[in-house]
């Protein structure tokens, strides 16, 4: 069902030193920066081999990535696997019981589809599905 990891998000309350973290010492090519307004976020991509640490600062405390950082502080936020037919996955997901956020994808970063899964339904682990954009 599932291709492969994609990302692993990151919430950070200070994007230039996660960028010196990521990019400066732990040597990850920055390849995308991007405000995604309908997520409240601004979201910076690293390259590490195929797949790549989403960095997510949020543009507000009133946004789900403030809220998170106001309740749980920087860290880990979400694993997200790459599907190559995200509605056919989430169909699957959803018919196997599975509680999703999104029942439908909407546009994510670098014109991906996304779709985030309850962690509810996950042990407690935010996932999100992506479905890369073809270049
Ligand atoms: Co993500």
């Amino acid at each position: 069902m599932l291709d492969r990891i994609d990302h692993t998000g990151v919430a950070v309350d200070d994007l230039d030193a996660a960028i010196k973290l990521y990019r400066d010492v732990l040597g990850m090519p920055l390849v995308h920066r991007e405000v995604v307004e309908e997520q409240g976020v601004e979201a910076v991509l690293l390259d590490v081999g195929d797949g790549h640490v989403e960095l997510l600062s949020p543009l507000g405390d009133d946004t789900p990535v403030g809220k998170f950082l106001a309740k749980k502080g920087p860290g880990l936020h979400h694993v997200a696997y790459a599907v190559s037919d995200i509605e056919a996955t989430l169909a699957e997901l959803s018919e196997a019981g599975v509680q999703l956020i999104d029942e439908t994808p909407r546009i994510g970063i670098r014109q991906s589809k996304v779709a985030f899964v309850h962690p509810r339904s996950t042990g407690a682990v935010l996932t999100e599905i992506v479905q890369p954009h073809e270049h």
